[in-house]
């Protein structure tokens, strides 16, 4: 991987790994990446930490973990801060993402991150992984096959 942050404007600050991404990288790097930011998670009230890598249509990489709260319902999934700071980072087209956990049954988007990764995303490809190196590839559209959008406005 290389590092072109002095090429961009909107390149992000330095993200878990220390790093700015920007390239072209293979499935199992972005699962890499999602696993690391991962410990990043802010869990203390689940201890479930979640990872999240995006990538962009440039091969920007946007990473995301769980950040909880003691109010409980001001968490935020991985996901959705991915997908967050992509956005107001100015990116707006994406190739897929990763999502990591520790868990035997792949950890699926909860269903606030799926119309979230909809309105941003489309249907992109949703790469699940746990710690033990189990893998899956979705379609968006499989996890959540009848959103509601913006064409019905
Ligand atoms: N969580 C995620 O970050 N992503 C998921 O895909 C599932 C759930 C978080 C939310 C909360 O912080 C913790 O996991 C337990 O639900």
């Amino acid at each position: 991987m290389r590092n072109t942050a002095a090429k961009s404007r909107r390149s992000p600050a330095k993200n878990a790994v220390g790093l700015r991404y920007k390239c072209e990288v293979g499935v199992d790097a972005l699962i890499d990446v999602a696993r690391r930011v991962r410990d990043d998670a802010h869990a203390p009230y689940s201890e479930f930490k979640v990872g999240a890598a995006l990538e962009g249509d440039d091969g920007q990489i946007y990473t995301g973990c769980n950040v909880e709260n003691a109010t409980y319902g001001l968490s935020v999934c991985a996901e959705r801060v991915a997908v967050f700071k992509a956005v107001s980072e100015g990116a707006r087209k994406f190739r897929r993402v990763a999502v990591v956990a520790d868990t035997d049954t792949l950890t699926p988007p909860c269903g606030a991150c799926r119309q979230i990764l909809w309105e941003f995303c489309g249907d992109i490809e949703v790469i699940l992984s746990n710690l033990q190196g189990k893998t899956e590839s979705l379609r968006l559209k499989d996890l959540f096959p009848r959103p509601f959008d913006a064409s019905f406005l």
